[in-house]
């Protein structure tokens, strides 16, 4: 695996020798002069704004080179790159190179949902499946077609965007909740102890608790698909502590009790819904249109951002399946799926050093799956430097200065570009306006692209809200449709502990006959014997188990041949405690 390439730590990484990455649309673009096209106008907003940065900028390139030549972006989109943003030249993300991750950071307000939803679009025009989370419900507006916004006509004035047309974008909505969308779940086998350990708010001690549960019940095949299926596992573990303790370590009364509480509570908080079947299979999220765009999956987020860790957990999981258990696919063209992580402080929020490692890694090796991820945060500080150092396609929106951990934000932000002579970064970086950001992307060897002041293309399809008549008709005409809208309750741990408790009864009072019919025979042999005067040896009921380890061997074994269907024996995990590879 060739994770750490130049990539692997790319924005410190400046190489002098590829001072113009950009060079060559320069000259592209030369070819396709449109006369009524102005160069990016000096920042026009917000008015007032100290634009003397900009202004000494503007002059050093030669102002004809740069009015004329800017064209809009080919009709077609070029499936090589992608038209993001557009300064003094035009920047585009580079298709192959866009599994190098990215970060998209801003202050509130200043463009960074936007440029989102216009990065999503792009991808999908490509080919590329997205998925993004909608905390706010304005991403909702992809799956209509744009019109009817000033700002965005003026920015499509301002820019010259001449070919600039309104258009929808394929979406498929899903939501935890089943309100939204359709339903996207997982099972409590698949999420594994370590997520469901941030998810409980366990302490270590109670985690490792877990870890024995799932490890017990891996080892026999068992299925947790829901937290009714967690609640039965647990009892059964507290009842046998004693022998589970000798097998596989430590259980306590006291940790299972705290597991129990943190289960009612996140059931309570809604987190239940998180867990159960259909489960998403993770190819309903990469699916193209009949035109060959790329799906967009919204995940509705406004309702789970209650529940921050559910949500940033929840997201995390699915980082998770995707990188356990696509395939290595080395560099691609284009990436396979794009993943949008909007508020990403919330992964790192009081994530403990062990899991933020974990995160760092699953960051890092994902992207030779096809998988580009891209944190989106006000603030840079927020994502941990070791994941920030492998976002390689930045757009910085707009940071305030206004306290001191403002001022380090700004100070970070403008030192992880690749310097441009031309721009005092720590300067523009605060007087930015909406729409406006600090780019920097990867060329195609990987290098970071000298940093541009530009204003981000704005997106085709509606900015905002829609109305539920126009998602239901959505919901109703998605590919999915029918897949995963009514939940199922097969045989599952539950189940078979009931099942397993109801056979433990049976074989007890079987085994309490066979006792007093061993003892009555037993008696008679003696009498025989007595009679005989010979001995014959004793021997035991065979069904009769003695001890409890014995009993939970037996059960296991009944289970495992009863899950031979379902679940393969010995499941597997993953760096962040998920399953590898599907059931
Ligand atoms: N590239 C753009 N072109 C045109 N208008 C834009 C652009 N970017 C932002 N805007 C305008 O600015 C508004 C605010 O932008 P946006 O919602 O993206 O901010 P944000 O950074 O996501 O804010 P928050 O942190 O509060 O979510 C948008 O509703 C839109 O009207
Ligand atoms: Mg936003």
């Amino acid at each position: 695996m060739s994770e750490v390439g130049p990539g692997g730590n790319p924005i410190p990484a400046v190489t002098p020798d590829t001072e113009s990455p950009i060079a060559p649309v320069t000259t592209g673009v030369a070819a396709a002069a449109e006369p009524a096209q102005t160069p990016p106008a000096p920042p026009v907003e917000p008015a007032g704004h100290e634009v003397q940065p900009v202004a000494e900028v503007i002059p050093a390139v030669p102002l004809e080179t740069v009015a004329t030549p800017t064209p809009p972006p080919p009709p077609t989109p070029d499936p090589a790159r992608m038209f993001v943003a557009r300064g003094v030249v035009d920047l585009f993300l580079v298709s192959k190179m866009a599994n190098r991750h990215g970060l998209v950071a801003g202050a509130t307000g200043t463009g960074k949902t936007v440029t989102i939803h216009s990065m999503a679009e792009r991808f999908s025009e490509i080919g590329v499946p997205v998925f993004m989370a909608d905390v706010k419900g304005d991403l909702a507006g992809i799956s209509q077609p744009g019109g009817g916004n000033n700002k965005v006509e003026e920015r499509v004035a301002q820019l010259g965007l001449t070919d600039f047309a309104y258009t929808a974008f394929p979406v498929i909505f899903w939501d935890i909740f089943g309100e939204q969308g359709h339903p996207i779940r997982s099972t409590i086998s698949e999420m594994g102890p370590v997520l469901l350990s941030r998810l409980l708010g366990l302490n270590d001690t109670q985690a490792g608790v877990l870890q024995i549960v799932f490890k017990y019940a891996d080892d026999n095949g068992l299925l947790l698909l829901d937290l009714k299926d967690l609640r039965s596992m647990l009892q059964f573990v507290g009842e046998n502590a004693k022998s589970i303790t000798i097998e596989y370590g430590n259980v306590s009364a006291a940790s299972v009790g705290a597991i129990q509480r943190g289960l009612l509570a996140l059931e309570q908080s809604g987190g239940g819904n998180l867990f159960g079947e259909p489960a998403l299979n993770l190819s309903d999220l990469m699916r193209t249109d009949k035109e060959g765009r790329g799906f967009i999956n919204i995940l509705a987020a406004d309702k789970l951002m209650r529940s921050p860790t559910v949500y940033a957990t929840f997201l995390l999981w699915l980082l998770s399946e995707l990188y356990e258990t696509m395939p290595e696919v080395g560099d691609l063209d284009k990436p396979k799926l794009v993943f949008f992580f909007d508020e990403a402080h919330l992964l790192f929020d009081d994530a403990p050093d062990a899991l933020q490692d974990k995160i760092e890694q699953v960051v890092r090796l994902i992207r030779s799956k096809g998988v580009g991820v891209y944190f989106i945060s006000q603030n840079p500080l927020d994502v941990p430097d070791v994941v920030l150092g492998q976002l390689g396609n930045r757009v910085q929106h707009a940071l305030r200065a206004f306290t001191p951990r403002d001022q380090k934000a700004v100070k970070a932000a403008a030192t992880t570009f690749r310097v441009n002579a031309e721009l005092d970064v720590e300067t523009v970086i605060t007087q930015l306006g909406v729409g406006e950001a600090l780019v920097s992307f990867l060329d195609e060897k990987g290098t970071p692209g000298i940093v541009q002041q530009a204003f981000v293309v704005p997106p085709r399809s509606f900015i905002g809200t829609i109305e539920q008549m126009q998602r239901t008709k959505i919901v109703n005409w998605s590919p999915v449709q029918g897949t995963y809208d009514t939940p199922l309750d097969r045989e599952s741990a539950a189940e078979l502990l009931k099942a397993k408790a109801e056979r433990a009864a049976v074989a007890e009072a079987a085994a309490e006959r066979a006792e007093i019919e061993e003892k009555a025979a037993v008696q008679r042999a003696k009498d025989e014997a007595k009679a005989q005067k010979s001995t014959s040896p004793h021997s035991r009921s065979r069904s009769q188990p003695d001890t409890t380890a014995e009993m939970i061997e037996d059960v296991a074994v009944t289970t495992a041949k009863e899950f031979g269907r379902t679940a393969g024996r010995g499941l597997i995990r993953g760096i962040l405690g998920t399953l590898t590879g599907r059931r």
